[in-house]
């Protein structure tokens, strides 16, 4: 690593000497060092373009009050363009909804729910975590949207396979602790030979000695890692039971809840805004201006002119200059236009998937008195398959758990109950984990189904390949734009609604600069 990074900072030296400052930035990008094309790629638009050109901003409707669409309404709003939202939803968010006590969850072909949580708690019904490198959090900053620490990963949660229950640290402990035996073996008999030298074989011994806490002769013997049923303190400590045997750890199957937080985007640390994540609409929708977003507004038809746009909605009609569709596309192919034939199946092509969430309310925080589980997540393979504790206001007397969040066949089965189902079948499966406790003190709870909320019908898209209707709809449709998470590889993120709307604002921003 030394001897890598070492060279790097040589190469910038002396790339800085012969071609200044502009040189070297540009070749730290291409070694990955500097902020790349994305970070720096956004200009938002400003009065300045407009004065600077002798020209004026132009006239926007903007289709859907989510995230794409208010960050879209936000950006043009920087240069005075005239924005109007319609939103067919009671209020604005879209899939960002967090859910308080007084609040009322409608759903599709079901009955609605009170939500009846006590004062200060609540429930992220949409996104609940934000990964550091997502334009998220920049707009967190700029709107001033305070943010902490979401615990994504925490060794004291569980993992529940097979009908077993562990800690999480306990899991981890036992599989990188025979992986690194395995390999280790396999490199003294002579295995690796013909793939590395033998220095690097030695390296890879000592490496392997310290990811598996192995033993002298190389093999895994339990370790410390693995946790206390009495932690040391004035004494050693107890140590948990020495662990299973090498077959019995590969068939507790632990190995996609050990290795959830590896990837990209949910690698530790990740964040949330205090408070709920909607403090994001919140702001966004105080910085566009209330008055320019219509709710309830159920729109009927999508017409663009050689002039401009003409959209009808449930209350009547808009003409804009141009247009930004930023609803779900399975929703907006379903709504008569004159865009043609190849963006109608285009809009179709992306599959909706259903996903699902339970907010359980407890009149006692028995994870962090009992379990010491203050955050994170528990996996399972039950249907449920997680269970999130609360990132936020530790030792408060209430507190409320994520008790399932699934998707795809699981959510389907959930989403399909009654509310009333759903909690029982929840806590049954709970109690596999936590025991009897996971029935007591519950005071409330509230279920979505995101497929079953009206004007969203689902909790994000599939496309089967990102192929050219992927392509076609980055394009506008003569003066209609799309945006959303599902224009983007960040499909399930808010940050992939923030960065489409950005790449929608700057082509349409362009345009009206370059119009006669
Ligand atoms: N972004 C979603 C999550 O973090 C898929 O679970």
């Amino acid at each position: 690593m030394d001897g890598v990074a070492l060279t790097r900072r040589g190469l910038l030296v002396g790339i800085g000497a012969a071609g200044g400052a502009g040189a070297m930035y540009a070749a730290m990008g291409a070694l990955g060092l500097a902020p790349s094309e994305q970070d720096k790629g956004f200009t938002a638009p400003r009065t300045g373009d407009f004065t600077l050109r002798g020209k004026a901003s132009a006239k926007v409707v903007i289709l859907g009050a989510g995230v794409a669409g208010l960050t879209v309404a936000y950006e043009l709003g920087k240069a005075g363009y005239d924005c109007t939202i319609l939103e067919a939803r009671a209020k604005a968010g879209g899939r960002n909804l967090t859910l308080r006590g007084g609040d009322r969850l409608a759903e599709l072909n079901g009955p609605a729910q009170d939500v009846k949580f006590g004062e200060g708690v609540y429930f992220n019904a949409g996104p609940g975590r934000i990964a550091p490198w997502m334009v998220t959090l920049d707009y967190c900053r700029e709107l001033g949207v305070p943010i902490e620490t979401f615990i994504n990963n925490n060794a004291a949660a569980y993992v529940h396979t097979n009908g077993q229950t562990m800690r999480a640290r306990t899991a981890r402990a036992d599989m990188y602790g025979y992986v690194a035996e395995l390999l280790a073996k396999a490199t003294n008999l002579g295995a690796l030979d013909k793939a590395i030298t033998k220095d690097d074989q030695d390296r890879l011994l000592e490496f392997l000695r310290r990811f598996g806490d192995l033993g002298p002769k190389l093999e895994y013997e339990g370790s410390d890692r693995r946790g206390f049923m009495k932690y040391p303190a004035l004494d050693t400590g107890s140590p948990i039971p020495a662990p299973g045997t090498l077959h019995q750890i590969l068939a507790a199957g632990t190995g996609r809840a050990i290795t959830n937080d590896f990837g990209y985007e949910q690698a530790t640390p990740m964040f949330q805004p205090v408070g709920g994540m909607d403090a994001i609409v919140t702001r966004l929708v105080e910085a566009v201006g209330a008055g320019r977003i219509t709710t309830g507004a159920k729109v009927t038809k999508i017409t663009t002119l050689d002039d401009g746009v003409e959209v009808v909605w449930t209350g009547g009609s808009v003409k804009a200059d141009y247009c930004v569709a930023a609803l779900p596309p399975h929703l907006l192919a379903k709504i008569p236009n004159n865009l043609g034939a190849p963006v109608t199946a285009a809009l179709k092509t992306p599959v909706p998937a259903p996903a699902g969430k339970i907010g359980l309310e407890y009149g006692k925080r028995w994870w962090e008195l009992e379990d010491r589980i203050y955050g994170g997540v528990t996996e399972t393979d039950l249907d449920i398959t997680h269970i999130w504790y609360p990132s936020h206001g530790y030792h408060s007397e209430r507190g409320l758990l994520v008790g399932y969040y699934n998707t795809e066949r699981d959510a389907e089965l959930y989403g399909a109950l009654t509310p009333e189902d759903r909690r029982r079948r929840a806590l049954t499966q709970g109690k596999k984990i936590h025991g009897e406790k996971y029935r007591q003190n519950l005071l409330s709870s509230t279920s979505i189904a995101w497929e079953r909320q009206e004007h969203i019908q689902g909790a994000w898209v599939r496309w089967p390949s990102f192929d050219s209707s992927f392509t076609l709809l980055q394009r506008p449709a003569g003066r209609v734009y799309f945006a959303g998470d599902w224009l983007t590889h960040l499909i399930a993120w808010q940050a992939g609604a923030m960065e489409s709307a950005r790449g929608a604002v700057t082509r349409l921003h362009q345009r009206v600069l370059q119009s006669p």
